[in-house]
């Protein structure tokens, strides 16, 4: 796909990797880049800069996605390309006491924003797509989705969630020639990755948004459904295959090297 001409949502847009993809999109022409997040400011100022629109809206509710969407196709015409790319760090825990954690909170606010944001977008799209004859969904996802990530249970089970309700929508709507793409850097120069201390998915390098935001335009053009801003993920993941047990064994030692730095 060429987002030239084409009408673009970003959820997550006001800030780190949402901002920098509305920021491309635009330079690569869109017709419109519609930024909708909770940070209702921020949104507003990314709409500025890209000549877009601005709404608030929290993913975790259906109705607030369901609006979204409504108004941006009654004001600018058929959505093209909708950009499920909100997202929250929370529950990380160096020392992983317990991975079930102490409480639903963290689970269940992940749950809604990792994954029940990108059912609802496709449950208020895929019919309006279906009717036109086709539509992409670009979700965000992490490498974490992929593999892992230490010191985070609930991030990693959701974004593995996503990764599952991507591929069944891939699966499900080829037919229909509705594309998906999955997006799984590891870190990203963003807020996020800086509200936690530096850790294992710093050891290929951070990108900048900008960098990922490329890479993006690149898999939109190619269509592929995995992209991958860290191309070693592909190579983790091989390992992850080959031989299960070994890698888990790789991981806890990762865990355990975390946890003699934290407790010192
Ligand atoms: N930064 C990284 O290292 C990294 C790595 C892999 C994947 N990701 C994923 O990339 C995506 C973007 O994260 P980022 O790094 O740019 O972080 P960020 O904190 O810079 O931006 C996240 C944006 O999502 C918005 N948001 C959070 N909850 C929301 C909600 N309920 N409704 C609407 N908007 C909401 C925030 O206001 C913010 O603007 C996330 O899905 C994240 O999991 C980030």
């Amino acid at each position: 796909m060429q987002v030239t001409g084409k009408v673009v949502v970003v959820t997550g847009g006001a800030n780190g990797i949402g901002k920098a993809l509305c920021d491309a999109f635009h330079k690569a022409g869109a017709a419109k880049v519609v930024v909708a997040d909770m940070d209702a400011a921020n949104a507003r100022a990314v709409a500025a800069m890209v000549d877009g629109a601005a709404f608030r809206c929290d993913v975790a509710q259906e109705k607030e996605i369901a609006h979204v969407i409504e108004e941006t196709e009654r004001q600018f015409g058929p959505i093209d390309l909708f950009c499920s790319n909100a997202g929250i760090g929370g529950g990380f825990d160096p020392m992983s006491v317990n991975a079930g954690g102490a409480s639903d909170e963290p689970w269940q606010r992940s749950w809604a924003i990792h994954v029940m944001a990108h059912v609802y977008a496709a449950r208020h799209l895929v019919p309006r797509m279906k009717a036109r004859g086709g539509g992409y969904f670009l979700n965000t996802i992490s490498a974490a989705g992929l593999l892992s990530q230490v010191g985070s249970p609930a991030y990693s089970t959701t974004k593995h969630a996503a990764v599952g309700f991507a591929e069944n929508l891939a699966i499900s709507h080829k037919a229909h020639n509705i594309k998906v793409s999955i997006l799984c850097p590891q870190g990203v120069d963003t807020n996020m990755l800086r509200s936690i201390p530096k850790g294992p998915q710093s050891v290929d390098g951070d990108l900048t948004p900008e960098q990922v935001a490329k890479d993006v335009l690149a898999g939109l053009e190619q269509e592929t459904f995995l992209i991958l801003p860290h191309p070693q993920v592909l190579g983790y993941m091989r390992k992850k295959t080959e031989n299960y047990d070994r890698w888990i064994g790789g991981m806890a030692k990762i865990q355990a090297k975390m946890r003699e730095e934290f407790g010192k």
